[in-house]
């Protein structure tokens, strides 16, 4: 279904006099740089089961095989390039201040197309933590080799086991990222873009905006939960509809 000129027109008119505008992104954001999504027909979560592999649970019963499946997944995005979705939303906060991406995904596509600042809800992919919070390590570290050196890889400061630096089921949000995702929603147009709006708190946020008097938009291929609350739906896939919005914003 082509996108109506009114609702791209309106969504246009909204983000130009708008002085803060935030963006909360999803898997389907990193979906044409080849990333798997969770939920699609080929998501994730419908080859593995997140019991099995994204739980403290599971990790301590089987670190090897969790580690495995992170090392899968890391050699997977590491074979990925930033799409155009990523790289509009990086050239658009580049242009100065007003623009706040808060993202769901673990892939590290966003700082990769060049954005700075990303709130990450859900860890990342690249950092690792010590598994028993040992006092010596810092709170995560980054790792990129790509296939793992050592799997499970161990904490350089007590050489016990390390983890992956993502939020798993079960545990809670980074708390400090939660504030600013909390303040940044807080804006006057409020865009989630690529996610099933299924896990929560992150999309509560859209909830939070909406009190706020944020106008508030969805970029989906396909319908979700929250599509009946937002203001407009444009039912587009991000690496285009993003391009469309930000050339209407930014003419050259
Ligand atoms: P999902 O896989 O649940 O949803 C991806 C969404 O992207 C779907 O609604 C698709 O319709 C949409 N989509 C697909 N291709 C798209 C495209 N080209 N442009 C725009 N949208 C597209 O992924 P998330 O909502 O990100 O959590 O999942 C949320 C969380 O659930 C993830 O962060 C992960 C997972 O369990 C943790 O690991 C904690």
């Amino acid at each position: 279904m082509p996108v109506e000129r009114d609702a791209l027109d309106q969504v246009v008119a909204r983000l130009r006099s708008a002085k803060s505008v935030t963006v909360l992104t999803g898997a389907g954001v990193s979906a044409a740089s080849g990333v798997p999504t969770f939920r699609g027909p080929e998501g994730l979560w419908r080859s593995f089961k997140p019991e099995d592999l994204a739980t403290p649970q599971a990790f301590r019963r089987d670190p090897e095989l969790v580690w495995e499946w992170y090392d899968w997944r890391r050699q997977r995005v590491a074979a990925c390039l930033p799409n155009r979705a990523h790289e509009v939303l990086a050239a658009w906060a580049a242009r100065g201040p007003g623009l706040t991406v808060i993202t769901q995904n673990v892939d590290g596509l966003h700082e990769r197309a060049g954005l700075v600042d990303v709130i990450r809800l859900h860890g990342s992919l690249w950092e690792l933590s010590c598994w028993s919070h040992c006092r010596q390590s810092p709170e995560s570290w980054r790792d990129e080799s790509v296939p793992l050196v050592q799997i499970p890889p161990a904490c350089p400061w007590c050489h016990g086991l390390a983890r992956p630096a993502v939020v798993w089921f079960g545990e809670a949000l980074d708390p400090g990222q939660v504030a600013r995702a909390d303040a940044a929603a807080r804006c006057d147009v409020f865009m989630v873009v690529g996610t099933s709006s299924v896990v929560y708190p992150a999309a509560g946020f859209l909830d939070l905006a909406r009190a706020h008097g944020a106008f508030t938009v969805e970029i989906n291929p396909d319908e979700t939960p929250v599509t009946s609350r937002v203001d407009v739906a444009l039912r587009a896939p991000a690496e285009t509809i993003l391009d469309t919005l930000v050339t209407g914003l930014h003419p050259s």
